[in-house]
């Protein structure tokens, strides 16, 4: 008997919007985060895990930064970080847009400062005993100290906006029906809730190629030069 088979709907066809090194940077990043804070929050030898976990982080959000120049169109930071008209326009609902929405735009912009802050402090902090940052030897005791200040306070700046992310996923999902967290996973969003005629990103072997020479370049950076130095 001959098979039938059903053309997928054109509004569900699976549009390629995230590519695969941005995704897997963000789940390694929330790995990293939950370990940062829970070894942190441990305390004692513990601590030497912090480091490790708060490393990672700092790579992770180099890379993140690298990736928004050269990643596919959607992971750069030219196609998604929008103006306050754009902000407005989204809000009232004459814009759409396939990434990053122009409002979320400004909340990954935060996460990433807050992160990169947390992390480059990190650095050269100190709890005056046990345990201290790489760098915290080359600076001065009271430039050790201000950035261990800022290593605390910046720690509750990133927890709120951590959850100020996540009640917006909620809202996404629960009152807008979007499946964000699904396109985080699967890279891809259904072509009905994207602007008509967005093309699909690049996400292929010369993609991983790429975000694979811009990390063991920030690796060679970090572990040959400034952490030796
Ligand atoms: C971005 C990821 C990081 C997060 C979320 C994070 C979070 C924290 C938290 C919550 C504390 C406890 C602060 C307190 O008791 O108030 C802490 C302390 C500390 N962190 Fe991090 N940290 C990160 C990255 C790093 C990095 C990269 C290093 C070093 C390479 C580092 C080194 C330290 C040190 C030495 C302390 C002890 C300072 C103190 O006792 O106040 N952290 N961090
Ligand atoms: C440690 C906690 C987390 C941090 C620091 C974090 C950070 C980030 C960052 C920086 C981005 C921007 C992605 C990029 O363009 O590079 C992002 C996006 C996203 N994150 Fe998270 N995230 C966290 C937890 C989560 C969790 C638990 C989920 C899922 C339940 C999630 C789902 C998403 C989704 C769906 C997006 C895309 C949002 C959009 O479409 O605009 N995140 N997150």
């Amino acid at each position: 008997m001959p098979r039938t088979t059903f053309p997928r709907s054109s509004a569900t066809r699976p549009i390629r919007i995230w590519d695969a090194p941005l995704r897997c940077f963000h789940w390694a990043l929330v790995i990293c985060i939950i370990g940062a804070f829970t070894t942190a929050q441990l305390g004692g030898l513990w601590m030497d895990w912090h480091v490790r976990f708060g490393l990672a982080v700092l790579v992770l959000v180099v890379f993140r930064l690298v990736w928004g120049v050269l990643g596919s169109h959607h992971a750069r930071f030219a196609n998604f970080v929008r103006g306050p008209g754009a902000v407005a326009a989204y809000l009232k609902g004459t814009l759409t847009t396939a990434g990053h929405s122009p409002l979320a735009s400004w909340s990954v912009v935060l996460m990433l400062l807050s992160l990169l802050v947390q992390a480059g402090t990190g650095l050269f902090a100190t709890d005056g005993i046990l345990i201290e940052g790489p760098l915290a030897h080359r600076v001065d005791p009271g430039v050790s100290d201000t950035l261990t200040g800022i290593h605390q306070i910046n720690k509750i700046v990133l927890l709120a906006l951590i959850v100020l992310h996540l009640l917006a996923l909620l809202w996404y999902g629960l009152v807008k029906r979007q499946p964000l967290v699904r396109a985080m996973l699967t890279g891809n969003k259904p072509a009905g809730q994207i602007p008509e005629r967005t093309a699909p990103a690049q996400d292929d072997w010369r993609l991983w190629l790429r975000a694979l020479i811009v990390l063991a370049a920030i690796l060679a950076v970090l572990y040959g030069w400034v952490l030796p130095n």
